[in-house]
């Protein structure tokens, strides 16, 4: 399991802006930590045991490398190092029983889905969690993220990287940019999840952020 040293986060605090302009693949670079795997590592922290990652990207990561293998992750897109399993065409319907994962992250994706289509997937984030299980959402601040995506369409179309999974896959006109933190909020609530509790990314001059929200266990039976 991946996790920063105390003096990496020092190095990575105050090499941020070079990092922000230079490290949106995946690779860590010059003893210093890519944006994906910030995210990655700040998310694992709160990861409680057998995890979904919805939206997992290239390679699937996070649950590859951040969890030694504890999960599942799952994306629309084919992309490289992903199989058949990985794949779920209707993410409104996750193929999982009721209550199979202790935790469920959506990591930089929620804008990436349907604005139509949230609000069910966030349900089925909660139907699959056990009770007591938690829910973890990253979103950058609203302005970041818009100029981060253009930055990196910026890159790709310059410099020929390839930073750019979602222009990879082909957008839909229903993502977007950035979802605000009352939507989050809004939205997590409203599929069920209770205590959310919002933590910023130190390490990234609190310019990205992530949400923790919990389903709630089962009320004790009242009695008659
Ligand atoms: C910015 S990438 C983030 C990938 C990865 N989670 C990471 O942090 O590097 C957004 C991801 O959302 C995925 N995505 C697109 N539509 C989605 C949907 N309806 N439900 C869940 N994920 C979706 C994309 O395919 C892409 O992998």
């Amino acid at each position: 399991m991946r996790r920063r040293s105390v003096g990496q986060q020092v190095v990575d605090f105050v090499t941020f802006p070079v990092r922000a302009l230079a490290l949106h693949g995946h690779e860590d670079r010059f003893g210093l930590t890519s944006l994906p795997s910030e995210r990655f590592d700040y998310v694992s922290r709160h990861v409680l045991g057998y995890c979904l990652d919805v939206g997992c990207g290239r390679q699937n990561r996070f649950v590859l490398e951040f969890l030694d293998g504890n999960g599942k992750g799952i994306d629309v897109y084919p992309y490289e190092g992903l199989t058949e399993e990985n794949l779920v065409e209707d993410m409104t319907h996750f193929p999982f029983p009721c209550e199979t994962f202790r935790s469920v992250t959506f990591i930089a994706n929620l804008n990436h889905i349907p604005r139509s289509a949230r609000d069910a997937e966030l349900a089925e984030a909660y139907r699959v969690l056990v009770p007591g299980g938690n829910i973890i959402v990253t979103m950058g601040r609203p302005l970041v993220e818009i100029l981060v995506h253009k930055l990196v369409a910026f890159y790709d179309r310059r410099l020929h990287t390839d930073f750019d999974v979602d222009g990879e896959r082909g957008m839909d006109d229903q993502e977007d940019y950035y979802v605000t933190r009352d939507e989050i909020v809004q939205r997590l609530t409203a599929a069920g999840f209770r205590d959310i509790a919002r933590q910023s990314f130190r390490t990234q001059w609190c310019l990205n952020q992530l949400f923790v929200g919990w389903k709630p266990r089962a009320e004790p039976a009242a009695n008659v």
